[in-house]
């Protein structure tokens, strides 16, 4: 059987995470979420979440050598598919992940990038009202609040503030995004692999759009 492997770009705050999430439960796919991983590693005070976390809390991508072993590890897993959150972000690790697949995929197997487009403004909007939970649910207290005040629905934990949402720190996430990101859109549009999605409707409309454009390639 061959694999699917869909790869979510988008800016800070599109929606990545939160679609990859629901896509994941609707197909199985394995999702590996970059930035999940890294704040896992911090949590646990472990020497890679030290030092990624100098860069995180700064707005600053990690280097690409660290999130590349990431990635190499998590594409380890049994899956038929696997949602990529977040990763490649830059030309390097663009070109790591296409020798990665060389290595590792079948020529059948199946590789699609979905653009969830919105707008700076809109970025700044959301992340101000994010809530995260350690497990990895995404809240925001108005589009997707929790049932209760402050706690997780799935697992009950104590919902936080990420430490990289603060408006200073989003305004430097936004350019790295814009600097760093065009060449990777550029690739996946030359490819005939781009699957571009209006990122500024209801989460449910999205996914919903999300699955539709698979299910017309035979995705799902
Ligand atoms: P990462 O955790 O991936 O952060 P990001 O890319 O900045 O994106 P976010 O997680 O902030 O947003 P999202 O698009 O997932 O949106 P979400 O679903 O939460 O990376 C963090 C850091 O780790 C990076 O800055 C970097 O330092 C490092 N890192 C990660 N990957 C790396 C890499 N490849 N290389 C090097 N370093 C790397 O939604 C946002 C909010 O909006 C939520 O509140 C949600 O509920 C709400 N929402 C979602 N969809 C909608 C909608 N349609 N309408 C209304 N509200 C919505
Ligand atoms: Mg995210």
């Amino acid at each position: 059987m061959p694999k699917t492997i869909i790869i979510f770009f988008g800016p800070p705050g599109s929606g990545k995470g939160t679609q990859a999430e629901m896509l994941s439960k609707k197909t199985n796919w394995k999702k590996i979420s970059i930035g999940d991983l890294f704040r896992a590693e911090i949590a646990a005070e472990t020497k890679l979440g030290k030092l990624a976390d100098k860069y995180i809390k700064n707005g600053k991508l990690v280097p690409d050598k660290i999130t590349v072993s990431l990635v190499e590890q998590s594409l380890k897993q049994k899956a038929s598919g696997f949602i990529f959150d977040g990763f490649p972000r830059n030309k390097k690790q663009l070109d790591d992940l296409l020798d990665i697949f060389k290595s590792i995929f079948k020529k059948s197997d199946r590789v699609y990038a979905i653009e969830v487009a919105v707008s700076d403004k809109e970025v700044k909007q959301r992340l101000s009202q994010r809530r995260m939970c350690a497990c990895g649910k995404i809240y925001h207290l108005v589009y997707n609040p929790p049932i209760n005040n402050g706690i997780c629905d799935m697992c009950g934990g104590k919902l936080f503030v990420r430490n990289d949402d603060k408006p200073k720190i989003i305004s430097g996430r936004l350019k790295v995004y814009h600097k760093q990101g065009e060449p990777i859109l550029d690739y996946w549009q030359k490819q005939g692999k781009l699957i571009k999605i209006d990122g500024e409707q209801a989460i449910k409309k999205i996914h919903e759009e999300i699955v539709e454009k698979l299910k017309l390639l035979k995705l799902v």
